[in-house]
């Protein structure tokens, strides 16, 4: 049995698909606790919503590094974390933690790597840059999380066309379309094959 912890910094669409999928297709996980940096994201208001415990943690809260990973770390133990999935968390996550969840930690990224990842590509920048190279398809990438960014070990990908008169904002949304099935899709397949 997964027990998720859902980092996400945004709307958390992406959360409340998983979710919704968690339900409907009887997949062996839950989702224990939500947990953003953002305290008016949207994803703590849905988490809520559901009835999961939705938490607002911020490095800035705390004055050094290590009081903020003690805290997060602590939280993932209350709630006997043993899966993390990144859902649109926009910082990157403190190394020790990474160690602490070897293999255990997964991102979905809105393109298909390992072209247009790394530091700065988040969110609109990846469309406008798939846009600017002229790409003739995009999609959504899941992957695993060590301390490189974008960089772990793809799990799952989805393509989409990128038709000739796409704009950043249409592209976002037939990628986060994609994003929807493709980040349920893998977490039945990693709950299968355990
Ligand atoms: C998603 O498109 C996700 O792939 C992206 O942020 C969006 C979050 O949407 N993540 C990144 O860019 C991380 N590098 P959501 O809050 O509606 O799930």
């Amino acid at each position: 049995m997964l027990n998720i912890a859902v980092f996400a910094s945004g709307r958390g669409s992406n959360f409340e698909a998983l979710q919704r999928a968690i339900v409907e297709q009887n997949i062996s996980a839950s989702i224990v606790v939500v947990i953003s940096n953002n305290s008016s994201s949207g994803v703590l208001t849905l988490a809520q919503s559901f009835g999961i415990p939705a938490l607002h943690i911020s490095q800035r809260q705390y004055s050094d590094t290590k009081l903020f990973r003690q805290k997060v770390l602590d939280t993932l133990s209350a709630f006997n974390v043993n899966f993390i999935v990144l859902a649109g968390y926009m910082k990157m996550l403190d190394a020790e933690i990474i160690r602490t969840f070897p293999d255990k930690i997964i991102n979905i990224h809105p393109a298909l790597l390992p072209k247009f990842g790394g530091e700065g590509m988040y969110g609109m920048n990846v469309h406008r840059a798939v846009i600017d190279a002229h790409e003739k398809e995009s999609g959504a990438t899941v992957h695993y999380v060590n301390e490189a960014y974008d960089e772990g070990r793809i799990i799952g990908q989805q393509r989409v066309d990128v038709s000739q008169n796409e704009t950043p904002e249409s592209l976002a949304a037939k990628v986060l379309a994609v994003e929807h099935q493709l980040l349920p899709r893998v977490i039945k397949m990693l709950t299968e094959k355990n």
